[in-house]
């Protein structure tokens, strides 16, 4: 018996990389996938079918069921066609996994405002986009009382925990999703739908070809556990969409290989309150008492 048995799921991005992983995995745990991904390059340029249809046909040659869809999740309407699609294959949703993107790194100093519009709308607007569409349909299944739970997983990224510098699009879309996160988390309790965020660290197309990162990828020895592999990141993905995972909403958990981590919510770290308007000599006096407030660490 698999882990998603009976369910059905939506992937989006789920042609290469990390969403192709999950689609298999969670195929393979029991769920009926749609594969959604336009097919573009590594820098959100052009589309194709290709990619959507080989992991159906993966899908399907291991004995699991799946339809393509090539919607891009910029699209609003396009994006309510991905979750119509679930629902018009296969009679319903169960699992909505926001994973599609593509990067245009630049320093901010250097950035178009097409290189910060695209990759805030692949992210941050795809994943509400979806998750909206996604959202309204356990709602209305919900008080027709016909859902019993839904779940939506979100991809954050640690370029945007750490904000890290190159990324300043990427890293505020990432961050962005994760306030997302926790308010779906609220908005849907009451429906029995949860919603997290995963924070993945793989070796796909994106990750090979940005600046920096190319350095973690060496070769793996023939037996040896290969850290970097996508693979490792979608049981996470497919424990989140489980039934096991009820009470687990609004958080941020990260995976890399074997090593799996909790993040804290934000949360407040320290309060001074005299009871009156602060003169700005006074805060120069006691900022110290807030803590350390040079720039934040890049260490995990
Ligand atoms: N690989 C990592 O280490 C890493 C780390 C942190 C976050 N992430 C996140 O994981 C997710 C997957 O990335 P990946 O590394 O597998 O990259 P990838 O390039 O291998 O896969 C991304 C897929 O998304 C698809 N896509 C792009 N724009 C789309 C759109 N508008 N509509 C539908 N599909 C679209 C692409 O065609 C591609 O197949 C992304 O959200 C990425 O930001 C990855």
């Amino acid at each position: 018996m698999g882990a998603l048995d009976g369910k059905v799921a939506v992937v989006t991005g789920a042609g290469r990389g990390l969403g192709r992983s999950h689609a298999l995995l969670m195929a393979e745990e029991g769920a009926k996938i749609v594969v959604n991904d336009l097919g573009g390059e590594w820098d959100g340029t052009g589309k194709a079918s290709g990619p959507a249809n080989d992991v159906v046909k993966e899908i399907e040659d291991a004995g699991g069921q799946a339809v393509a869809n090539f919607e891009s999740v910029t699209d609003f309407d396009g994006a309510k066609r991905i979750i119509d699609c679930a629902v018009d294959s296969f009679g319903k949703l169960d699992i909505l996994v926001n994973n599609a993107g593509f990067l245009r790194d630049k320093m901010t100093f250097n950035m178009s405002k097409e290189e910060w519009d695209t990759i805030i709308n692949v992210h941050l607007t795809g994943t509400f986009n979806c998750g909206r569409w996604a959202c309204s349909y356990f709602r209305e299944q919900g008080k027709a009382g016909k859902l019993q739970s839904g779940r939506i997983i979100n991809t954050m990224s640690h370029a945007g925990l750490l904000g890290n510098a190159g990324q300043g699009n990427y890293a505020a879309a990432k961050l962005g999703i994760g306030a997302l996160t926790i308010v779906l988390a609220r908005e849907m309790a009451k429906y029995n739908v949860t919603c997290n965020a995963i924070v993945p660290m793989a070796r796909t197309r994106m990750t090979v070809q940005t600046p920096g990162l190319s350095a973690m990828f060496v070769e793996v020895a023939e037996g040896q556990f290969d850290d970097m592999a996508p693979e490792n990141v979608s049981p996470l993905v497919a424990y989140l969409a489980s039934d096991q995972a009820q009470s687990i909403t609004g958080r941020w958990l990260s995976i890399r290989g074997g090593k799996l981590e909790s993040w804290l919510p934000p949360q407040l770290a320290k309060a001074i309150d005299i009871g009156k308007r602060w003169t700005v000599k006074e805060i120069g006096e006691r900022a110290g008492e807030l803590g350390d407030l040079s720039l934040p660490s890049m260490e995990i």
